[in-house]
């Protein structure tokens, strides 16, 4: 990694760790696209990522999760804690590019980690750099160890037939939806004990950021589900549907549901006039990769997830699962 070392300041007073507040949000905003842009070369670094949103969408989903850095009283990076039941994972993580290499970063670790404990999170996890030996490091300090590649595929959105079962969470009247959750818990925990991603549906449907497909199987279960960030201002950006996280129910089935969710994933996006889908595979399930791969789907971004403990979690063969912790 190159930093701009002729821009480099040296940390002047000293470095503060406290909750990011909504005041920050703007200059948080600032300092995560041209960390991300820096560090990755690009021309206009200030205007990385877009018309997606990060930093505000997961304040608004937990601000208690979400930290500041600051020296002498200005904002120099922010990091977001994510809880997913027994499934912890953080990031964005990023630093002003002027103030790297001087322990910023890793005081923004403290919080996180923090966050983990007391939530008792039993598996922990990121997605970095798989290049970087300075992200592996940083990392490595903290317990985390790097396993499997995660691709983020993305494909064009052809136009696609409805799917049986499908219902969407912003669809089902309000005092049905704590039973929805529910089977949700239920299904993502039958494919990681104690997996819960209520908290994702519920901020994405609040911040309406998108939808969660509902895929329903036998009686009150569910054969799937998926967190799905649709256009401008989510975690998606302009003309993007972004598979947030899907899971299908384990089992001898698994792959044919599998292929059900994708079919609903890829009729959300041409539903809500979006061009492109996203979703980010693990290379620990490959068979799941090989399916994305045969419907069209390319890698654009390849990452390392790490782990702590040094286990697989949930991303092993048996395991139909669509995240990418970005
Ligand atoms: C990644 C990022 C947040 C790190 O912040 P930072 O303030 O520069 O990091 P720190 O100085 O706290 O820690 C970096 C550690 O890596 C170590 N390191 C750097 N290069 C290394 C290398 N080649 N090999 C091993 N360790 C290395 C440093 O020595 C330092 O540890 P030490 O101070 O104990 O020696 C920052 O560089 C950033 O914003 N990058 C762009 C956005 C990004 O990539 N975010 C993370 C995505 S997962």
């Amino acid at each position: 990694m190159t930093s701009p070392a002729a821009e480099r300041r040296t940390v002047a007073g000293p470095v503060s760790v406290r909750p990011l507040g909504e005041a920050d949000l703007d200059r948080a905003d600032e300092i995560f696209r041209v960390a991300f842009g820096t560090f990755l070369g690009v021309p206009e670094p200030e205007t990385f990522f877009g018309s997606a949103e990060y930093v505000r969408t997961r304040w608004a989903a937990d601000p208690q999760a979400a930290f500041a850095a600051t020296v002498d009283g200005e904002l120099a990076g922010s990091n977001f804690a994510a809880n997913w039941g027994s499934v912890g994972y953080f990031g964005p993580l990023t630093v002003r590019p002027d103030l790297w290499d001087q322990g910023i970063g890793k005081r923004l670790m403290e919080p996180v980690m923090d966050c983990f404990d007391t939530w008792g999170n039993r598996h922990l996890g990121l997605f970095t750099f798989s290049h970087s030996p300075k992200h592996l490091e940083l990392y490595r300090r903290y317990g985390f160890w790097p396993r499997f590649l995660t691709a983020v595929m993305k494909k064009q959105v052809a136009g696609s037939a409805t799917v049986p079962g499908r219902v969407l969470y912003g669809e089902v009247p309000a005092a049905e939806r704590p039973d929805w959750l529910d089977a949700g818990r239920e299904l993502t925990g039958a494919v990681y004990e104690g997996l819960d991603l209520e908290r994702e549906i519920v901020a994405t449907h609040v911040q309406g950021l998108g939808d969660t497909i509902l895929l329903q199987g036998g009686g009150s279960t569910l054969d799937g589900l998926a967190v799905c960030h649709c256009g401008a201002g989510s975690e998606a950006g302009e003309d993007v549907c972004f598979v947030k996280f899907g899971a299908v129910r384990p089992g001898p089935e698994a792959a044919d549901r599998f292929e059900r969710l994708l079919d609903a994933c890829e009729r959300l996006a041409s539903e809500r006039g979006l061009g492109q889908l996203d979703a980010g595979m693990n290379l620990g399930r490959p068979d799941a990769y090989r399916r994305m791969a045969d419907r069209g789907f390319r890698t654009w971004l390849q990452g390392v997830t790490m782990h702590r403990p040094n286990d697989p979690g949930y991303s092993h063969p048996g395991a139909y699962v669509i995240d990418d912790w970005r």
